[in-house]
């Protein structure tokens, strides 16, 4: 995965790197480093960790031009030696990149042969010691990093700054995104526009499969094969996040809290939503790809569409596509889901979709993400920036918006925002009782979550929650599953999530809980009904239709949330995960 950000020109490279770095936390936080160009030499800043860690270091460095990343591991271990940047032998040139390089076996290899010598065990290495023999093959430094390109296989986006460039950023991209900024001056590129938006708001997204030369005030691009490309920025238009959680302990809970605003925001009418609407009312088929929270989205769409407009929607795991393909022709259309819009897996999909005719409709937060502008069309779903690793806030504005384009299509009245903002509101009263749960479940080993129809993937939402944030095993079922196998593993104590609202669902779920409560689970009841089969109750507002699933999901994610808390877990940013996942 990974976040890289680089510039030159007039700018205090040391304060644009680490705010840059910040910013690109999202796309990992293993380790960070920072390579700074001041004339004849260069400094290399890099460390295991977080950005945090080599910041006082990198304060330090005087220099306009540099490079900077943010690690998520993928080829070798998290040392400091893997830390980007790397920098080839003669320490003229450094690299950062973010991708995968599938034939750095070879090319390392070739390049030992030849007396490089490495001092990592990272595939983006390579890039670096290639560098250093193709500029000094070519005087041009464009062709230079097209000989470099043209022999490396994955994906990639890299920029590279040294003294053997002067003041010069080399670009290249190809299936990852890297995005260039302009400002009088001084230029910038980054993995996201996010990261460089205080400095400037001209920005020039690199066509994929292209490299560029960055020099303050000019940019040189060429597609792989050497065509020159012509530079049009375009002007974006990007909230800033808080760079702290406000008045609250973590960004996850201040997104958790914020969610009354969220959902109302994204019920408001827009004609994006209509435009979906009319599209999937004219396909053959209709497929919902999306990626972890997203593909759960993607699962309460397909029974929210069954019942609301009576049309059969296919859920599809975007690492799954392969299967769905020979259906996604001419006529067919996909709804990519996805918070940042950059997830490798959903990108391949849409792509591999999309080149077989099918009409791509995105439905994502991030503005100006590669989803967003590679989609024939695009809802964004208004959630506004997610720092906290785990989806949450995005994931109702998501279950939102989804419901409107559905009931749009079904030409039925949408839902009111300003009641749907009570009903979130109302349940995140259930904070308190969360936190309770949360201290009492903490020694808890295993944790199951148990819905029917559209609460069984609200079920698997909570699921997800409680493992990546309290690093507990849970595990989503739907009900009518349990008995044939899981329920042989509850036993006295076992804690379990009924989601048992006063719906068609409600008995028959009952009924499951009663089966398992008669086994001697400690049953943990989300509904609005009363019933005595639930050990705690955690009282959910009376919500109807596609209301339901919205207001649900808040005492899953306020549980989950507590119980990490409880548990002492790293809340914002949990081990071993990334708020972007660019790899596949
Ligand atoms: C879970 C979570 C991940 C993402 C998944 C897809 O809380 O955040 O499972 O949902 O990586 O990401 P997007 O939605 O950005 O495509």
């Amino acid at each position: 995965m990974c976040g890289i950000i680089g510039c030159t020109g007039r700018c205090e490279a040391a304060e644009v790197l680490t705010k840059g770095l910040r910013r690109l936390e999202y796309r990992g936080y293993d380790s960070a480093g920072v390579a700074v160009v001041d004339g004849d030499s260069m400094a290399i800043v890099k460390r295991a960790g977080r950005v945090d860690s080599i910041e006082p270091y990198v304060r330090a460095l005087r220099g306009s031009t540099g490079i900077a990343h943010t690690r998520w591991a993928t080829h070798g271990k998290v040392t400091d030696e893997n830390a980007h940047p790397h920098a080839s032998c003669d320490g003229r040139i450094a690299v950062v990149h973010n991708g995968i390089i599938e034939n750095y076996r070879e090319l390392r290899e070739e390049l030992e042969a030849r007396g490089h010598r490495f001092r990592s065990d990272t595939d983006s290495e390579v890039i670096a010691h290639m560098l250093e023999d193709a500029l000094r093959s070519f005087e041009d430094p464009l062709q230079a990093l097209l000989a470099v390109c043209r022999e490396l296989r994955g994906s990639y986006a890299f920029l590279a700054a040294g003294p053997a460039l002067g003041d010069a950023l080399l670009a290249a991209r190809k299936d990852s995104p890297l995005v260039v900024g302009l400002a009088k001056g001084a230029v910038y590129a980054s993995s996201d526009v996010y990261a460089f938006i205080e400095w400037t708001d001209d920005a020039y997204f690199l066509e994929n499969g292209s490299v560029a030369v960055l020099r303050p005030g000019e940019v040189r691009a060429a597609l792989l094969d050497g065509t020159p490309l012509e530079v049009r920025p375009v002007k974006v238009a990007f909230e800033m996040s808080e760079p702290d959680a406000g008045a609250y302990a973590h960004h996850t809970f201040r997104e958790i809290m914020e969610q009354p605003e969220v959902v109302a925001r994204a019920l408001a009418p827009r004609p994006e939503v209509d435009e979906a609407a009319r599209a999937i009312s004219e396909a053959s088929q209709v497929f919902a790809v999306g990626a972890g929270t997203s593909y759960h989205a993607a699962l309460v769409a397909r029974y929210v569409f069954a019942d609301v407009a009576g049309l059969d929607v296919q859920p599809v795991l975007a690492s799954e596509h392969g299967l769905f393909l020979r259906w996604m022709g001419p006529g067919s259309v996909v709804l990519a889901i996805s918070q940042s819009g950059e997830t490798a897996d959903v990108l391949e999909a849409v792509r591999a979709a999309k080149s077989r005719g099918a009409r791509i409709i995105s439905v994502v937060n991030v503005p100006h993400s590669s989803l967003e502008r590679e989609g024939d069309l695009s809802v964004n779903v208004r959630a506004g920036p997610e720092v906290g690793v785990a989806a949450t806030k995005s994931f109702t504005a998501q279950l939102a918006t989804l419901s409107m384009i559905a009931l749009r299509m079904a030409g039925r009245p949408l839902p009111d925002p300003e009641r749907a903002r009570r009903l979130v509101s109302e349940a995140l009263r259930l904070e308190p009782a969360a936190r309770e749960l949360g201290n009492r479940l903490k020694g808890s080993d295993d944790l199951y979550l148990v819905g029917r129809g559209v609460h069984y993937p609200l079920a698997l939402e909570g699921a997800l929650k409680v493992k990546e944030l309290a690093y507990v095993h849970a595990e989503g079922l739907a009900a009518g599953e349990l008995k044939h196998g899981t329920l042989a593993m509850i036993e006295d104590g076992t804690p379990v999530v009924l989601i048992n609202p006063g719906d068609d669902t409600h008995s028959d779920t009952a009924s499951n809980g009663e089966e398992m409560k008669a086994r001697g689970a400690f049953i943990i009841g989300i509904s609005d009904v009363e019933s005595d089969l639930y050990d705690v109750h955690l009282r959910i507002p009376e919500a109807r239709g596609v209301e339901l699933p919205i207001v649900e999901a808040i005492p899953l994610q306020l549980l989950a949330y507590h119980l990490a808390l409880a548990r002492g877990a790293e809340i914002d940013r949990p081990r071993n995960l990334a708020k972007s996942v660019t790899v596949k």
